[in-house]
């Protein structure tokens, strides 16, 4: 496929709740068509951890919207980062409209340059980038991502519970879906990919085929509206 015939760039969007596998399956999708990669959780991640670490209360609107205007790339390398508690942070500045707000030119620039961009959240589709050519919704039980959750947390050594994790992942989902600033939710025209009985490669073929089938179709379209 040649991103340069529909001379738009590629941008796939990719959204869904926690450990559904939508970071994995982006990072792939990224490396695969050759585009970068934007995991647009670790801004909200940085922010949250920025502020834990410098005492602030994470609920505070306005401290956690000057820190998002003044984020720096720089910030988005600590390797705290990626770990259970930054997640749990990141939700709870993730509610603040105006942090949203200062962080959608970003995301913006970065999915608008030519040959195009992978970006994962969790209104990529549907706030970010809601013209992207192909837009997914990677999703899994609640009991399966709590699985995976306490499986990942186990490999690196923590003495975890499933019962909690599946606890936070539940008021996580709800914290997501019911705020009133872009709440988690598939866009209309997303595809479904739901990977409860999937391993990981099932899951990435199963990408690859709708990012083909999608983008072969707006490569049609585009290629009609021009003749
Ligand atoms: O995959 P996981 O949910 O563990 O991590 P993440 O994608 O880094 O997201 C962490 C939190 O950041 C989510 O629970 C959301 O509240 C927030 N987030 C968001 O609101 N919008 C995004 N585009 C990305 C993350």
């Amino acid at each position: 496929m040649d991103a340069e015939a529909g001379r738009k760039p590629l941008v796939i969007a990719i959204d869904g709740p926690a450990a559904a596998g939508k970071g994995t399956i982006a990072a792939r999708l990224a490396e695969h068509f050759g585009l970068p990669h934007l995991d647009t959780g670790l801004l909200y991640r940085a922010i949250g951890r920025i502020m834990a670490d410098r005492g602030f209360d994470v609920d505070n609107e306005e401290i956690a919207a000057a820190i998002a205007e003044n984020l720096d790339p720089d910030d988005l390398r600590d390797p705290r980062l990626r770990g259970h508690e930054a997640g749990e942070l990141a939700s709870r500045v993730a509610v603040h409209r105006n942090v949203r707000a200062a962080l959608v030119r970003f995301q913006r620039e970065f999915a608008g340059r030519p040959p195009g961009a992978v970006l994962d959240g969790r209104d990529i589709g549907t706030v970010i980038c809601p013209d992207a050519t192909v837009k997914i919704f990677v999703t899994a039980s609640a009991e399966e991502r709590a699985r995976r959750r306490t499986d990942e947390l186990r490999a690196k050594g923590r003495d975890i519970d499933y019962s909690r994790i599946l606890a936070e992942i539940r008021s996580r989902d709800e914290r997501d879906s019911s705020r009133a600033t872009a709440p988690l939710k598939a866009a209309e025209d997303a595809a479904t990919l739901d990977t409860s009985e999937l391993d990981r490669e099932a899951a990435f073929a199963e990408a690859v085929a709708i990012v083909l089938r999608v983008a072969g179709q707006a490569a049609q379209t585009a290629a009609v509206r021009r003749a």
